[in-house]
């Protein structure tokens, strides 16, 4: 079994995994509500609660898989990227358990825990396959022809989609769950009714610009004034068809350039159901493929650290204990 352990952003993550790719369990303690009232994750915040959580959510997910110490082979965490310090409180711990019990540790690039988590229960997805990765921080066009070294075809040039969607959500005066709080008001609006910007259009390539919705709706939301609460539903079903539109323009671009016959969606945004449904929409004309996570892998989580786990290289004791994290990825390009 493999014990992993994420805590690259605001979320402390733990999770037991078999190298079978069973999810014996996995626990996941947001500190969401921590940082609403501050409008965004506060890092040093962020990396204070690690420190209070990160023992009892290991202990947690060790409990439920019915698991001790004893039954771990090796520890899995990730190195990057993220806020600096709240990925060392996750690496120092993994460090710890790892060298007290003189296991290997493996230390894994969060990008890459999240396109993994397409190899768990209930996928098992076998490369090759084309890849959107759409999350709070990165938003990737990628080839995966092996899960150890993805292609990056291409990313967006500003704003992530799921930052695009927090934002949104902020400018639209929603509660503090972002994306899938405006998912939910999007649910009873008229997407027509707000026309947004067709971004990158008709562009090559496979790169996504998102920052330019977001003034779109900035000025909307002024225009509307007091108005907005009666027109706050279409506004926000414009916002996230634009959004949409953009993923699955590249979605599909990403199958053609390839050629490969499937497309797999990972990151906290590919839990939302318009995308999804537009995806499979999209995919079923051209007779493609499409493979989407549960919400519960999408969004930030330690399983998926685990499956990336089995597809690098693990490190003695000698070699791990002077580790350092990272704030960028090598893939984010
Ligand atoms: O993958 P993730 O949990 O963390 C990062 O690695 O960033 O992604 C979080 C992002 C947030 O921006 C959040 O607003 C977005 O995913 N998200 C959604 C939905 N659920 C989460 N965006 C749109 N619709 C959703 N249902
Ligand atoms: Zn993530």
């Amino acid at each position: 079994m493999i014990l992993a352990i994420e805590t690259s952003c605001d979320d402390t993550c733990a999770a037991v995994v078999t190298r079978g790719g069973e999810v014996r369990s996995t626990i996941r303690s947001s500190q969401a509500d921590l940082h609403a009232r501050f409008g965004g994750v506060v890092p040093e915040i962020a990396s204070r609660r690690h420190l209070e959580l990160v023992v009892p959510v290991i202990e947690s997910a060790l409990a439920d898989a019915g698991a001790t110490l004893a039954d771990v082979e090796a520890v899995a965490v990730t190195q990057g990227p993220g806020l600096i310090g709240a990925l060392l409180v996750g690496l120092s711990t993994a460090k710890a358990l790892a060298y007290g019990r003189r296991l290997p540790l493996v230390p894994v690039d969060h990008l890459l825990g999240h396109v993994a988590a397409l190899r768990l229960a209930p996928l098992g997805l076998e490369p090759p396959f084309a890849c959107l990765l759409a999350s709070g921080g990165h938003t990737l066009v990628l080839d995966v022809a092996e899960y150890a070294a993805p292609l990056r075809l291409g990313g967006t040039r500003d704003d992530a989609a799921g930052e695009a969607f927090d934002k949104g959500a902020r400018l639209l005066r929603l509660s503090d769950a972002g994306g899938a709080a405006l998912e939910l008001v999007a649910r009873d609006g008229d997407p027509a009714r707000f026309p947004f910007p067709a971004v990158l259009r008709g562009q090559d390539g496979h790169d996504l610009s998102f920052s330019g919705l977001k003034t779109a709706l900035l000025r909307q939301v002024r225009e509307l004034g007091d108005g907005l609460p009666e027109l706050r539903a279409d506004l926000a079903a414009g916002y996230q068809a634009a959004i949409v539109r953009q993923l699955v323009e590249r979605g599909v671009g990403a199958l053609d350039a390839t050629g490969r016959s499937e497309l797999a969606v990972v990151g906290g945004v590919a839990a939302n159901a318009a995308l999804r449904e537009a995806l499979a929409a999209a995919c079923a004309e051209r007779g493609a493929r499409l493979s989407l996570l549960p919400p519960a892998l999408c969004v930030d989580n330690a399983a998926m650290i685990a499956a990336a786990a089995f597809a690098a290289p693990a490190l003695e004791p000698s070699e791990y204990l002077a580790l350092d994290a990272y704030a960028r990825s090598p893939l984010a390009g």
